[in-house]
């Protein structure tokens, strides 16, 4: 508890310092570490937060923390935070060189205040959802090389297509969007219809004849995008 109220304390008496000292960047939501500074734009203790900045000194092999800028900022829960318990410093993840770590960092000192490395891990990188990755697929490989050269044609309202439960539209600022959405409304989490549209491309049954080739490379980005699209409405 001496601790606690030392870190307090500490953290109040530094606050207009840090104040100035922060820059907007350290703002941001994850923690970095960049020329042995440790910034924490989240750290709770409690029902308290703050933005901080540590200091690492490594000192007879031991990694240790030391506060140079500490800022008061408004406590709004503890998700994404570094939380101090009393006794560790738990930093959910940091990017150390392009690699993310866990990192617990022990309170050994209340006056100064030092934190030394007790424990860290590496955290996965999270991998894309797949809704993400379908948006990211459509917006670079099939949204101009498909949708616009070869289906907006004959899909869109008013047209030889119209009835055929698949309409695009023409290239504007959020027309990638609207024809991702067309697909996935047309799809609506069967895997029957992402074969059909598979097949008809390739001219099978199709009135508009053969847009591409079979496990050609527009064909294979189209049905990854589309499997990528039934894995999120599968809720995978
Ligand atoms: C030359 C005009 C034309 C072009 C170009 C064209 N289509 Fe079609 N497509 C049609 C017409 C007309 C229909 C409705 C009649 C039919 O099913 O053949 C249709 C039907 C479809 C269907 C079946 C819809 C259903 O009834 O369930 C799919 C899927 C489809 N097209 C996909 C595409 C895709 C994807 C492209 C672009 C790669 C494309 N088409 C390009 C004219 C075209």
């Amino acid at each position: 508890m001496i601790k606690l109220i030392g870190l307090r304390k500490l953290l109040t008496v530094r606050r207009f310092l840090a104040l100035l000292l922060l820059s907007p960047v350290s703002l941001a939501q994850d923690a970095t570490f960049v020329d042995n500074v440790l910034t924490l734009p989240k750290a709770t203790v409690g029902e308290a937060a703050y933005s901080l900045e540590l200091g690492l000194s490594v000192n007879q092999g031991n990694y240790d923390f030391g506060v140079l800028a500490a800022a008061e900022i408004p406590f709004t829960g503890t998700e994404g935070a570094s939380v101090f318990d009393g006794a560790v410093l738990r930093v959910p993840t940091v990017d150390v060189g392009g690699t993310n770590y866990s990192l617990d960092l022990a309170l050994i000192s209340g006056d100064p205040i030092i934190f030394r490395l007790s424990g860290y891990a590496e955290v996965a990188a999270p991998t894309p959802t797949a809704l993400a990755q379908a948006t990211t697929l459509f917006d670079e490989s099939i949204e101009t090389q498909i949708v616009q050269s070869k289906c907006v044609v004959c899909h869109k309202a008013g047209l030889i297509a119209n009835g055929s439960g698949l309409l695009f539209v023409n290239t504007s600022e959020g027309s990638a969007a609207a024809n991702l959405g067309a697909f996935a409304n047309y799809l609506n989490g069967s895997a029957a219809a992402r074969t059909r549209i598979l097949s008809m491309v390739t001219g099978v049954g199709h009135t508009g004849g053969k847009q591409m080739d079979a496990g050609d490379k527009l064909h294979q980005n189209l049905g990854e995008m589309l499997r990528l699209l039934l894995e999120h409405q599968a809720g995978i």
